[in-house]
C-alpha cells in the first residue's frame, strides 16, 4: 500500500490526522487555506457588530454584545493556532489578510445600518455558521475538529441572543417590526452565500469530501439552513425576501430562489460595500497594537534570559 493509500484508508476509517502525522501536501495546503480564512472571518466578523457596542439600547444588550464580540476574537485565536500546527507562521497569515491575498467570509463586507442588524447577524449569520461548523466538528484534521467542538458550544449563545433581539423587535411597535423586516431583507441572501458557491461550481468540495475535511456539501448545508430558518421567520411574523420560497413535499425541503452569484463573486473579489473599510480597520488595529506585541515579546525574552542565567 502506498503512503497515500495508507493515509486515505486511515481517514476513511474515521481517524483524526494529527500535526505530526504524514499528510499529502495538497491536504496540508487546503487546510491552511480554509482554516486561515475561517480565522480571518472570525476576526473581521468582530467589526460589523463592534460598530454597535457603544449604541446598544440597554446595558444588558451592551454586555451581551460585548461578550459575543470577545468570543469571536477567541474563535479567531483558536483557529490561527490550529493553522499554525500545519507549519504556517501567524505573521504570514495576518500579512496575507492585510494585503488582500487571503479571503474571509463575504458576509462581513455588508454594513450594519440599524440595531436590528445585530439581531439579524446573530440569528442568521451565526445560525449559518453553526450549520457549517457543526458539520466541521467531524473534519478529519484533529486540531481543526477540536477547535470546532469548542467554538460550537459558544455559537449557540450567539445565535440565541440574536434571535431574542429579533423577537423583541418583531413583537414591538410597528416601526420596530419594520426595522427587523428591513434587516432580514438585507441579510438573508448574503447569509445563504456564506455556504459558498453551488456544488457544481465549488473548486475544492470534491477533493475535500474525499479527504473528509468537508463532511457535507455547500448546497446540502445551505438547504439545511433554509429549512430551519423558515419556521423561525414565521414565528417572528416576518417574511423572507424570496418570492420563490415554497415547501416541496416530494423533496421534503423548501425550494428557494436563485442566489445572485454575480453579487457573490463581486464581494469575494473585494468589491462589496465594506471590503476596503474592513481591511483598513484591521490594518490600523494591527499597527496601533504593535506596542502590545513588542512589550509581550520583550517580557518573554527578559524572562527567558533570567531563566538561562539562573540555570
Ligand atoms: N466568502 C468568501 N469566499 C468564499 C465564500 C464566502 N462566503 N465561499 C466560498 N469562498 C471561496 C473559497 O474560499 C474558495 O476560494 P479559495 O480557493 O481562494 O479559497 C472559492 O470561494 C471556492 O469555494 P469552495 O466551495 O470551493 O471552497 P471551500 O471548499 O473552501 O468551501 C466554505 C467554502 C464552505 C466557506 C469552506 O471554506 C468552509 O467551510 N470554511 C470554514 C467555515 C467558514 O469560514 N465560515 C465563514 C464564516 S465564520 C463565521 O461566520 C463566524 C461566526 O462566529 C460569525
Amino acid at each position: 500500500m502506498s503512503v497515500e493509500e495508507k493515509f486515505q484508508a486511515f481517514v476513511d476509517a474515521e481517524n483524526k490526522i494529527e500535526a505530526k502525522d504524514w499528510m499529502p501536501d495538497g491536504y496540508r495546503k487546503t487546510l491552511i487555506r480554509q482554516i486561515a480564512q475561517h480565522a480571518h472571518s472570525e476576526i473581521v466578523g468582530m467589526l460589523p457588530e463592534g460598530n454597535w457596542i457603544s449604541r446598544a439600547p440597554s446595558l444588558r444588550r451592551k454586555a451581551i454584545l460585548l461578550a459575543k464580540v470577545q468570543d469571536e476574537a477567541g474563535h479567531g485565536l483558536y483557529l490561527y493556532s490550529a493553522a499554525e500546527t500545519l507549519g504556517i507562521e501567524r505573521d504570514t497569515l495576518i500579512e496575507e489578510l492585510h494585503s488582500g491575498k487571503a479571503k474571509y467570509s463575504s458576509i462581513f463586507n455588508y454594513p450594519t445600518l440599524s440595531w436590528a442588524d445585530i439581531g439579524a447577524i446573530g440569528w442568521l449569520v451565526d445560525g449559518a455558521a453553526i450549520v457549517n461548523q457543526v458539520a466541521l466538528q467531524r473534519t478529519s484534521y484533529g486540531p481543526y475538529s477540536r477547535a470546532m467542538i469548542r467554538i460550537c458550544k459558544e455559537e449557540s449563545f450567539h445565535q440565541r441572543q440574536g434571535y431574542e433581539i429579533m423577537i423583541s423587535l418583531s413583537k414591538g411597535t410597528p416601526a420596530q417590526k419594520q426595522m427587523a423586516q428591513d434587516a432580514l431583507n438585507r441579510w438573508w441572501w448574503p447569509s445563504l452565500m456564506m455556504f459558498g458557491p453551488s456544488d457544481r461550481d465549488s473548486a475544492h468540495s470534491s477533493q475535500n469530501m474525499i479527504w473528509k475535511i468537508k463532511r457535507q456539501s455547500n448546497d446540502e448545508l445551505r438547504q439545511r439552513f433554509v429549512d430551519m430558518s423558515v419556521p423561525q421567520t414565521e414565528y417572528l411574523g416576518l417574511t423572507l425576501p424570496d418570492p420563490d420560497l415554497k415547501w416541496n413535499e416530494e423533496r421534503g425541503h423548501y425550494d428557494f430562489g436563485e442566489i445572485d452569484w454575480t453579487e457573490f463573486n463581486e464581494v469575494v473579489k473585494g468589491n462589496g460595500p465594506c471590503n476596503k473599510q474592513r481591511i483598513e480597520t484591521r490594518v490600523n488595529a494591527y499597527e496601533n497594537g504593535a506596542w502590545v506585541r513588542e512589550a509581550a515579546v520583550a517580557y518573554a525574552n527578559k524572562k527567558a534570559n533570567k531563566n538561562t542565567a539562573a540555570a
